[in-house]
C-alpha cells in the first residue's frame, strides 16, 4: 500500500520546512503544492492575464507541465523556485488559488503524483480534498506573529529587503482569504493530528510527526 502524508495549515506554519525533513525519514516525494499555485500565478502575472480572466488562465494551466526534483517544481523544465517566492506573488497567488476551476485541474494532477510515488503533501486542502484518503493526516498551526516572523528571517536570509509589519498584514490578509474563500477553503479534516507549532522547534514538531507515522 502507497504511503500518503498530507500537512496541512496556514501560510508560515512550518509545513515546508517539517515536511522535506520528514520526507527524507521515510523516502517520500515531498511535494509542496502552494508552489503550484504560485506557478500558476507568476505564469498569469507574466502573461498580464488578471485572475477574473478564468478561460485565459485555465489556458496557461493546460501548458504547464509540473513536476518535482530534490523538493522543488519544476515548470516546463526550469526550476522556478526562486520566481514563485517573491512578495510579489505572495501577494497576489490567493486571487489564482481561489479559482474553482483552476484547483480542479491542480488537485487532479496531485492526485496523480500520489498514485506514482509514496508522498508527503503540504497546502490547505490536502487532507480535505486532494487526498482524502491519506494514510496520516496533521495540521500544522502557530501564531500569527510567529509565523510573520518566520517569514521574514526566511526572505531576509534570502537577501530580499522586507518588512516585518507589511509580512504579517500578509499572513493576516492570506489566512482570512484561505480560510473564507468558497473553493476548498482552510480547515483541519476531522481525522487530522493537529500540532500547534508556537514556541516549539522544528525537531520538536519533526519527532512529533514521525513518532505518529512509525
Ligand atoms: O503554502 P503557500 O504560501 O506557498 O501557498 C500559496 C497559496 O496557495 C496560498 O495563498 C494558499 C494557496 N494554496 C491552496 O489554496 N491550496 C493548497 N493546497 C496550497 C496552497
Amino acid at each position: 500500500m502507497r504511503i500518503s502524508v498530507a500537512i496541512d495549515g496556514p501560510a508560515g506554519a512550518g509545513k515546508s520546512t517539517i515536511a522535506k525533513i520528514v520526507a527524507k525519514n521515510f523516502n517520500l516525494m515531498y511535494i509542496n503544492t502552494g508552489s503550484m499555485y504560485r506557478a500558476v500565478t507568476l505564469k498569469s502575472v507574466e502573461a498580464n492575464i488578471e485572475p477574473e480572466d478564468i478561460q485565459k488562465v485555465l489556458k496557461i494551466v493546460d501548458n504547464m507541465e509540473m513536476h518535482f526534483e530534490n523538493d522543488e517544481l519544476i515548470l516546463n523544465g526550469e526550476n522556478i523556485n526562486d520566481k514563485i517566492t517573491t512578495p510579489e506573488i505572495s501577494n497576489k497567488v490567493s486571487a489564482y488559488a481561489s479559482i474553482k476551476e483552476v484547483r480542479a485541474k491542480l488537485v487532479l494532477l496531485m492526485q496523480e503524483m500520489s498514485k506514482k510515488y509514496d508522498v508527503i503533501m503540504d497546502g490547505r486542502d490536502i487532507g480535505t480534498v486532494v487526498l482524502k484518503d491519506a494514510t496520516h493526516k496533521f495540521f500544522l498551526t502557530a501564531s500569527p506573529e510567529e509565523r510573520a516572523e518566520r517569514r521574514y528571517k526566511e526572505l531576509i536570509n534570502k537577501g530580499l529587503e522586507v518588512n516585518y509589519e507589511e509580512i504579517l498584514k500578509d499572513i493576516i490578509r492570506r489566512d482570512y482569504l484561505d480560510t473564507n474563500r468558497e473553493a476548498d477553503p482552510l480547515r483541519k479534516a476531522e481525522d487530522a493530528i493537529e500540532i500547534d507549532t508556537t514556541g516549539l522547534n522544528i525537531q520538536e514538531v519533526v519527532d512529533n510527526i514521525c513518532k505518529h507515522i512509525k
